[in-house]
């Protein structure tokens, strides 16, 4: 598909449902004792696969034209399906749903997923989750297909090698019916969605520094959970706003929950113009998903440096800070940031190759890249490698650039945002 220069964006527009905190509500959904009311839960690609597996688990899934609403089985009655739950391409349910099968006793669930699934890596969950008392196995020790057969859990304390939401949620839906109180660690603090949402659901949470404890409880009582704009994808049509002269968008009802809005600060520092009431650091655990509207006007830009404690708080948005540094001023630089290799593609090795195709000034490196920016793109050909990140950035540059682009693959933006392509055409005068 072909994305030829725009002359400027403007209007209004909503991004779609958080794909994280959709997840969530699913599995929480199913994991609670009483129906839950999930209002504008994201209907794509990744979040179908996590209500097929919930219903497989013995879930009842109702969605209705404004909401899901999922009547669960309960902490420990989830049922044993007849064949492998399948996954897709979402690595969030890959990496959260094992902890919640890891508690159900003498029963066995096996995972499995689309080729990009089978190279993402699973042995940082399945340690902690045999560590607590379940079986878990996987091809060559590391890869889908995952098998778990739950146990009678023990509270751990565990230090995670590398930071990680999706990991540090799978040991915490474990730790809801282990034995007692489990302390997960991280290098870096990263999004705490589960945190938030177990809060509301009458889970004992609670944070100091970068150590999470989750207490057992008997049962969840989520009632309704409201999903927020998904600020990965808004980010998306914000960094179309900021490339794009003469541009001004107004993109309503955006997530700003702290620990999600590392993107909107590090343009805020590179000098774009983004205006919006993006949550403060909290030091106590909040319940709530803060909402904002983001006000985004096209503007120069300077390079910015984004180091290891920052990374964890911008994970999907790296490939458009690149993006961005190719039409800053100065050098823009990401470390620390190695996970960016085990994402739906390899996002170094492919941002790279798909920038410079199209005429950027980029270096890999073994934890990130560095871009020296040239105050625009020529234009060319992207390969999304099937990884919807990469199409959706390869779209915008395409608008933003001097001769357009052509993006192999933009089918895969289906997996977080099906409507991306009309959402950005009706943006463009
Ligand atoms: C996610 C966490 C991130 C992110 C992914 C969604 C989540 O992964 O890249 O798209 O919903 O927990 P990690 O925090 O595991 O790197």
């Amino acid at each position: 598909m072909r994305f030829e220069p725009a002359a400027r964006l403007s209007g209004e527009l909503r991004a779609p449902p958080d794909k994280s905190i959709s997840h969530r509500a699913a599995l929480l959904g199913a994991m609670a004792s009483e129906p839950v009311r999930i209002e504008h839960y994201l209907h794509a690609a990744d979040t179908a696969s996590t209500l097929q597996a919930v219903r497989d688990l013995g879930a009842l899934v109702e969605v209705r034209e404004d909401e899901v609403v999922v009547r669960g089985t309960g902490l420990r009655e989830a049922r044993e399906p007849q064949g492998p739950i399948d996954v897709g391409n979402a690595g969030t349910l890959l990496r959260l749903l094992p902890g919640w099968l890891a508690a159900q006793h003498g029963r066995s669930f096996t995972l499995d997923g689309d080729d990009s699934i089978r190279r993402r890596p699973v042995d940082r969950i399945a340690e902690p989750l045999r560590r607590m008392g379940a079986e878990v196995q996987a091809r060559d020790g590391r890869f889908p297909p995952l098998q778990v057969r739950g146990g009678r859990l023990r509270a751990i304390s565990c230090e995670l090698a590398v930071a990680s939401a999706q990991v540090k949620s799978c040991v915490l839906l474990a730790a809801l019916t282990a034995d007692g109180a489990t302390t997960v660690g991280e290098p870096a603090r990263s999004r705490d969605h589960t945190e938030r949402m177990l809060l509301r659901a009458g889970a004992g949470v609670h944070r100091h520094g970068r150590h999470v404890t989750v207490v057992n409880v008997d049962e969840l009582l989520l009632g309704s959970v409201s999903v927020p704009g998904d600020a990965s994808s808004a980010a998306f049509m914000v960094v179309a706003g900021v490339l794009v002269p003469g541009s001004r968008l107004l993109i309503a009802d955006v997530g700003v929950n702290w620990t999600r809005a590392g993107f909107l600060r590090i343009l805020r520092r590179m000098r774009g113009i983004v205006l919006g009431d993006l949550e403060d650091e909290t030091g106590e655990l909040v319940p709530d998903e803060p909402v904002s509207d983001l006000d985004v006007a096209h503007g120069a830009l300077e390079g910015t440096v984004v180091e290891a404690d920052e990374v964890p708080l911008t994970i999907d948005e790296l490939p458009l800070v690149a993006l961005l540094g190719c039409f800053a001023e100065g050098e823009t630089v990401v470390r620390g940031a190695q996970e960016l290799r085990v994402k739906e593609s390899d996002r170094i090795a492919g941002v790279v190759a798909g920038l410079r195709g199209l005429g950027a000034q980029i270096e890999a490196t073994d934890d990130g890249f560095a871009v020296r920016g040239t105050g625009g793109l020529r234009g060319g050909t992207l390969q999304a490698h099937g990884d919807h990140r990469l199409a959706m950035m390869g779209a915008v540059a395409g608008l933003a650039s001097a001769e357009g682009v052509e993006v192999i693959g933009m089918d895969s933006a289906a997996v977080s945002y099906p409507g991306f392509v009309e959402d950005l055409a009706a943006l463009v005068h």
